[in-house]
C-alpha cells in the first residue's frame, strides 16, 4: 500500500480535531497502520495553543496524555501534504472545500462518512456544552477513527 496520511480538521483545533488526532493515532499504532496523523482549525484563535483543557481531561480518561499538542490552522500546503482531510461538521465542508485546489477536493470528507449507516453525520462542536458533551464527543470520535482505521487496514491488503 502506499503511504496515506489523514489530517482531522475542526473550527478551532481546540476539541474535536485533537480527540480524533489522539484516538486515530492509538488505532494507528495499536494497527501498526503506514499512516500519519495531524490535525488543523479553520479559524487562527488558537494557534499555538494547547487544546482546551475539557478536550485534555477527556482525552486523559482513556490514558492518552495531549497536553504537548499546539493548535495550527490549515494552510493551502495541507492540501498537497496530506493524501485524507477529515472534517468534523459540514460548515468544516464548506469551509475546507472554499480553500482547497480543486484538484483535492477529493481528499475531503466527514469522519462519519466512514461508519457504515452514519454517511453525512456531523460531530457537533462541544465548546459551549459541560464536560459530559466532551464524553459523547469521545465516542463519536472514537467509532469514527475505529472505522477510518478498517478502511486503512483494508487498503493495506491492496
Ligand atoms: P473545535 O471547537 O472546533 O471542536 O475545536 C471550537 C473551539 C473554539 C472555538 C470554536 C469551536 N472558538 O470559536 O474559539
Amino acid at each position: 500500500m502506499s503511504f496515506h496520511s489523514v489530517l482531522f480538521v475542526c473550527l478551532g483545533n481546540i476539541c474535536r480535531s485533537p480527540m480524533a488526532e489522539a484516538a486515530f493515532n492509538d488505532e494507528v499504532r495499536k494497527r501498526n497502520l503506514p499512516v500519519t496523523v495531524d490535525s488543523a482549525g479553520i479559524g487562527s484563535w488558537h494557534i499555538n495553543q494547547p487544546p482546551d483543557p475539557r478536550t485534555i481531561t477527556e482525552v486523559a480518561k482513556h490514558h492518552i496524555d495531549i497536553r504537548n499538542y499546539l493548535g495550527r490552522q490549515i494552510n493551502q500546503q495541507d492540501f498537497q501534504n496530506f493524501t485524507h482531510i477529515i472534517g468534523m461538521d459540514q460548515n468544516n465542508i464548506r469551509a475546507l472545500k472554499k480553500i482547497a485546489p480543486a484538484n483535492s477536493h477529493q481528499k475531503i470528507k466527514l469522519l462519519m462518512d466512514y461508519v457504515p449507516n452514519h454517511l453525512g453525520e456531523e460531530i457537533a462542536d462541544p465548546y459551549y456544552g459541560e464536560q459530559n458533551a466532551f464524553s459523547q464527543t469521545w465516542e463519536q470520535v472514537k467509532l469514527g477513527c475505529f472505522h477510518l482505521a478498517n478502511y486503512f487496514e483494508l487498503k493495506n491488503d491492496e
